[in-house]
């Protein structure tokens, strides 16, 4: 085994020379030998001894236990102090700089042997505990790394599950959409175009004998013919307002508001529209007239209220959509809890404003209304005001 190597620290030549014999003859290596406290430093960082033995009176600025303090603050070598004095104070100071032992002047070789010793396995033992708190703290870092992941997978679990749930939705909703424009187009278009193919066939029969009667069919015809033009402008205006790509999406609201109080004449719409549509990116139009859409639906459907606040605003670079009844409200997580959630409104409205770069709130509380809140940015121009 490599000999231990020490340092010696004494500013007395002769009895470091005495030190250096017994360390010799007790089979340590001398690595070097400082006699001020600068020099101990310089020579504890760059010898790396396993020990050092210090003299606690050292001539110069340091004595022996300000440079074990500097020592100990810069690598962890056991210091064992050396001195001819055993008073209460120099013992209580060099306590605090947590030395590995304290011989008095004169020693024996066997006395400094045990010393050296000691202080050896103390080092040892305290290098191998730190090793082991380390190895503590790794393993707690893991276990929380490892408790991180499953909650992330779980939340992943989650999503993953909700996409499911809500492609399926979807599915069914386009499938119940198609129904519903299947039987609308076969109850009111359909059976338009019956009505005239029919009266058509009677007039071509009346032709040459019942010139007036075939007049007066044809006005009948004329009628029925507007009237199926009309239907099918308000199926297709139902399916995707072409009031938005006529006349912009400002304009539409207004219409679906309108539309919106013949129906309910019981629930007020106070309507602020406070921005210019050139402010509102094309894309963004559809967005914002499908989330004012639902919200009024719901307000129809379950607010029992008598005012509903629309507000479209442009505000320090953004766009603010708010539509607020002052109805019924609901517990939201409630609902969720006992899995009454299983409309597609609330969701839809949340994926479109997200996927559109928006944000999206609903605030609601039994007693307390409903809100639906989104804004996004508004959409930039360059300086030729082009998009
Ligand atoms: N304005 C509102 N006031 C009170 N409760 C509401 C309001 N809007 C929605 N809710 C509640 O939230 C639930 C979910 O609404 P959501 O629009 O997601 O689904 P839905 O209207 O039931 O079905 P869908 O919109 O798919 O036809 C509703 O069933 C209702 O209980
Ligand atoms: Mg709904």
């Amino acid at each position: 085994m490599a000999k231990k190597r020490i340092l010696i620290v004494e500013d007395e030549f002769i009895v470091a020379q005495d030190i250096r014999s017994s360390l010799d003859r007790l089979g340590y290596a001398v690595c070097g030998v400082a006699s001020t406290g600068e020099t101990a430093i310089r020579m504890a960082v760059e010898l790396r001894p396993d020990a050092i033995l210090m003299d606690v009176v050292l001539k110069g600025d340091m004595d022996g236990i300000e440079t074990t303090r500097h020592i100990r603050g810069k690598v962890g070598i056991p210091v064992i102090y050396l001195s001819a004095y055993a008073d209460v104070g120099t013992l209580e100071r060099a306590q605090v700089t947590d030395s590995f032992g304290y011989l008095l002047k004169p020693f024996r070789d066997r006395e400094l042997d045990a010393n050296i010793r000691m202080a050896l396995f103390r080092a040892e033992i305290e290098e191998k505990l730190k090793a082991a708190e380390k190895i503590i703290d790794l393993n707690e870092y893991l276990r929380q790394e490892i408790a991180r992941r499953h909650q992330m997978e779980s939340q992943l679990d989650e999503t993953s599950r909700q996409l499911r749930l809500l492609s399926s939705r979807l599915l069914d909703a386009q499938e119940q959409e198609r129904k519903l424009l299947a039987d609308e187009i076969h109850d009111s278009i359909g059976s338009s175009l019956a009505a005239i193919k029919f009266s058509l066939e009677e007039t071509v029969h009346h032709l040459n004998q019942d010139r007036d009667g075939v007049l007066e069919n044809m006005q009948k015809i004329i009628s029925m013919v507007q009237e199926a033009i009309e239907e099918s402008r308000r199926i297709s205006s139902s399916l995707r307002p072409s009031l938005i790509d006529d006349l912009g999406l400002l304009p539409t609201i207004r219409w679906l508001c309108e539309e919106f109080q013949k129906v309910y004449s019981d629930i007020r719409i106070e309507r602020t529209l406070d921005i210019r549509e050139k402010n509102i990116a094309e894309a963004l139009k559809i967005v914002i007239y499908r989330i004012i859409q639902e919200s009024l639906n719901n307000a129809a459907k379950y607010s029992n209220a008598d005012a509903v606040q629309l507000t479209l605003t442009k505000e320090t670079e953004r766009i603010h959509l708010s539509v607020a009844d002052n109805g019924v409200g609901c517990d939201l997580d409630q609902l969720e809890k006992e899995g009454q959630l299983t409309g597609m409104g609330l969701r839809s409205m949340q994926e479109r404003a997200h996927f559109s770069g928006g944000w999206f709130e609903i605030r609601t509380a039994p007693g307390r209304g409903m809100a639906i809140m989104a804004s996004w940015p508004t959409k930039r121009l360059t300086s030729d005001g082009s998009h």
